[in-house]
């Protein structure tokens, strides 16, 4: 039983859109491509590393709300293997924020029983970020609420070029390995977890920009115009509700009783 308490200032309007969401619908897996940094720090005549700076704390909030909201997974896109093209400062800045929050923030994944999960190409990320990521991920492993996936030097094509590496890896072997959708699911780096029902852009832009692309063939698509350092618990919740007028049809037809008065008319 989800304690809603904790969720929402009571009297507040958050409070009024929280009681509207069905917490027997929920998607099981939330992705977000989390944007707007830059723009929120232009926008205040900062350098774009305070909108950096300011997103953590949006990170914060939806980390610890999604896991009091039981939601299996969040998946949430923080550096993408294109990032590199930035000046190096930028780089720079959002990897010690990374490990600052990983430092920071290890005792509240604990007490909300969040097992981190790093996908994309991280190991290939300086040193010290790759251990502060290890120990994170060693000290989180028996947890067994949310599973937070952080993608970091992350690609979608990567992610698939990676998993074609490893299939060609197993044959060499001589492991059995079938090509079909489920078997390339289990070797993508996401393998295990249920696809995105759900993926939320901030920002405005209506593109993907290279998440996810295998896991998010069905997947519902929500964009604010708000950008990441503002986007807190209202702005979640929003998401959920409209995300549950959706209808999801996965190719197939709806059955409503208009349909099946014209089925028997035809017939
Ligand atoms: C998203 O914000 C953060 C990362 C990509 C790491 P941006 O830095 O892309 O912000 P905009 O899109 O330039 O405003
Ligand atoms: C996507 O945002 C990557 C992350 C959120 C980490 P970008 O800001 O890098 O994407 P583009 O360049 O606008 O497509
Ligand atoms: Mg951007």
């Amino acid at each position: 039983m989800i304690d809603t308490t904790q969720l929402a200032e009571p009297g507040s309007p958050e409070e009024m859109l929280l009681r509207r969401i069905d917490f027997e619908r929920m998607p099981r897996h939330l992705a977000v491509i989390m944007d707007g940094n830059g723009r929120w720090a232009r926008g205040r005549g900062l350098p774009r590393v305070e909108g950096h700076r300011a997103g953590v704390k949006s990170v914060r909030e939806i980390v610890e709300t999604a896991a009091r909201l039981e939601l299996e997974v969040l998946t949430l896109y923080a550096f993408s293997v294109e990032n590199w093209k930035r000046p190096r400062f930028e780089v720079w800045t959002l990897m010690n924020l990374l490990k600052d929050y990983l430092y920071r923030e290890l005792q509240t994944l604990l007490d909300n029983d969040i097992r981190l999960r790093v996908i994309g190409r991280w190991r290939e990320l300086d040193n010290s970020v790759v251990k502060a990521l290890e120990v994170a991920l060693e000290a989180t492993e028996h947890c067994q609420g949310m599973c937070f996936n952080i993608a970091l030097n992350y690609s979608g094509r990567c992610e698939i070029e990676d998993a074609c590496r490893r299939i060609v890896a197993d044959w060499a072997v001589g492991k059995q390995v079938d090509i079909d959708p489920e078997t390339i699911g289990r070797y993508l780096y996401t393998a295990g977890q249920p696809d995105p029902d759900l993926l939320i852009r901030t920002s405005g832009e209506m593109r993907l920009s290279n998440f996810l692309l295998w896991q998010i063939a069905y997947s519902e698509i929500w964009v604010t115009p708000t950008n990441w350092p503002d986007f807190r618990r209202p702005h979640l919740y929003q998401a959920i509700v409209d995300f549950q007028t959706r209808d999801r049809r996965f190719g197939g037809v709806k059955t409503d009783s208009n349909d099946l008065l014209t089925a028997k008319r035809q017939r």
